[in-house]
């Protein structure tokens, strides 16, 4: 275990002082946990192979799954790619700095260890003012996955990440709530059509105004990264809850029979307040985006509280609602 140190940070001017700290302990070669638009990272030197293997072993995260390479902009991504199509330009010159993330094949500058072993790299230029000071000052490409141990929730607060990988890394940079909520848009553009490989705070709809080719996958049903998993930690004293999606109509019935069954029950709806005796309720926004925004929060909040189930009201199976409604489904699963 190491001293997790927390130095708080403004999010929207960053003082030098605290990004020049981050910085050093990233140059020796450590890690720090700093936030973005969509959720917090753990950061280290993309460069790094050693730095790199700290953040597989901080997250007990299996070798073979890839992390992200953040970067301030396109020439930063140009320099770690084999290849830099007209396709992949046009999509970072309209969405970075944003939440999207690109797969491309891997230039030989970086470790092979941070793509899981295969020959691609995903890269995105993230838009908070914390990271990219971050990376401006340090002047190097950071390896970050959401800092949280593997496949449990993507920490949308600092206090989320002390509470996953509190002693696992060095220096946490707190700069309040994550606007996003939910982690970026991973789309593979190396095919004749770009693919979404994992949908995210970027819509869909956005990104075709830019990619016509863009198509969705199966394989956006491969990523496991975010599915809690009760007991696969036994570090981790919090309850893991049971999270239900059920059909918006019979939500209520699902959460009473499983409070009948003596089960603590947390309830997530959407729309107007309501109370029901013995459940805890979260309402979240009809709206999708400002949805995702709190969702990770309001589930962490659930199993903070001591929820054994929690039963989430199923959103509109329509595109806007893809990344939430993938969430859940890993959630839940
Ligand atoms: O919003 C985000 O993307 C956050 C912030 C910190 O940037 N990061 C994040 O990283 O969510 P992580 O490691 O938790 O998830 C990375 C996702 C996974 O779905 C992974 O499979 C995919 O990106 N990915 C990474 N490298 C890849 C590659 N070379 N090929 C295909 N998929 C890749
Ligand atoms: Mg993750």
């Amino acid at each position: 275990m190491t001293t997790t140190r927390t130095l708080q940070v403004n999010p929207l001017s960053p003082e030098p002082s605290v990004i020049a700290q981050a910085v050093e302990i990233l140059k020796r070669g450590g890690l720090v946990a700093f936030p973005t638009e969509t959720v917090y990272g753990l950061g280290g030197r993309a460069l790094d192979e050693a730095a790199i293997e700290r953040i597989f072993q901080a997250k007990g995260r299996p070798a073979r799954h890839p992390i992200i390479a953040h970067v301030e902009g396109e020439e930063g991504a140009r320099g770690l790619s084999a290849e830099w199509t007209e396709r992949a330009s046009r999509l970072a010159r309209a969405f970075w700095p944003g939440p999207l993330t690109l797969v491309v094949p891997r230039g030989h500058a970086l470790p092979s260890s941070i793509s899981g072993g295969t020959d691609s790299i995903a890269i995105r230029a993230p838009a908070h003012p914390v990271a990219r000071a971050l990376l401006a000052m340090l002047g190097e490409p950071l390896a970050a996955p959401s800092a949280n141990r593997y496949q449990s929730l993507s920490p949308t607060l600092a206090e989320h990440v002390l509470k996953s990988l509190g002693g696992r890394f060095d220096l946490l940079l707190d700069a309040g709530p994550c606007a996003a909520g939910i982690e970026s848009t991973v789309v593979d553009v190396r095919g004749d059509r770009s693919r979404i490989l994992r949908p995210g705070a970027l819509d869909l709809l956005q990104i075709r105004a830019v990619d016509a080719s863009i198509e969705l996958t199966s394989s956006t049903a491969a990523e496991d990264e975010e599915r809690p998993s009760p007991g696969m930690d036994a570090r981790h004293y919090a309850p893991r809850a049971r999270l239900i999606v059920a059909p918006d109509a019979e939500a209520v019935d699902v959460a009473r029979k499983h409070l009948e069954g003596g089960a603590r029950v947390g309830l997530v709806i959407r729309g107007a307040e309501t109370a029901i005796s013995g459940v805890t309720v979260r309402t979240l926004s009809f709206d999708p985006k400002k949805y995702a925004s709190a969702l990770f929060a309001t589930l962490h909040a659930l199993d903070d509280h001591g929820c054994d189930v929690i039963v989430v009201a199923d959103p509109p199976a329509e595109e806007r609602w893809l990344a939430v409604r993938d969430r859940l489904a890993r959630a839940g699963s």
